[in-house]
């Protein structure tokens, strides 16, 4: 029963959305955000020509998921109560400060959400005790370099992978 409220769960509300644990019957959501990534996404993080991942690997993602991390919370839209991606922090239980991610789907695109989800996700990890956050983007992509742009992001590092070029990003909250 991951899915029933719980009162440990992270809630962040900014003036249009609210990030809050998935549930396991949005999984669906998640999934079509894997079949719309841009084909130079490496071919483990998208759906393959059979499939897979399919529905329920996903929804047993979000059961095993905790709900009083931070994590990859869902971005909900509060007028009209849908999902449209996830903003949050992953790892950060190392040496390392956590690093901030996001993915919204492509309909929701250029109208601010992202950057408004990811100020608000600043603001926790800096009330929570973080004082640097990371994000690793790869350099052919525009518009999230963009957004982290806009939040003060800088670069630090930049690695040749198999894949293309990884930016390493950085901000001292
Ligand atoms: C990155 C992503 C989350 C941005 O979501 P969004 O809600 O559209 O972002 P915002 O509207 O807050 O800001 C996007 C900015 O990028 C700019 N942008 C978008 N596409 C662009 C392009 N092709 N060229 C130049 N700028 C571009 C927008 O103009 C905007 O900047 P502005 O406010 O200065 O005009 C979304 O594109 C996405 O989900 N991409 C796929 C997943 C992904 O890349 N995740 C991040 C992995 S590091």
């Amino acid at each position: 029963m991951a899915d029933r409220a719980d009162d440990r769960a992270v809630l962040i509300e900014t003036p249009r959305l609210l990030l809050r644990p998935w549930r396991v019957d949005e999984a669906a959501v998640q999934r079509e955000m894997w079949l719309e990534r841009d084909p130079r996404v490496p071919a483990h993080r998208r759906i393959d020509a059979d499939g897979r991942p399919a529905l329920d690997a996903f929804e047993a993602g979000i059961r095993a998921s905790d709900p009083s991390t931070v994590g990859l919370l869902a971005v909900e839209r509060k007028t009209v109560s849908d999902v449209i991606g996830y903003c949050g922090l992953v790892g950060g239980s190392g040496v390392r400060e956590p690093e901030l991610a996001f993915e919204l789907l492509r309909r929701s695109w250029g109208q601010g959400h992202a950057t408004e989800a990811a100020w608000a996700v600043l603001d926790w990890a800096r009330a929570a005790g973080h004082e640097r956050l990371w994000a690793s983007v790869w350099e052919w992509n525009v518009a999230s370099r963009r957004v982290l742009a806009k939040l003060g992001f800088t670069e630090s590092d930049r690695e040749e992978t198999p894949h293309g070029v990884n930016v390493m990003t950085t901000k001292g909250l």
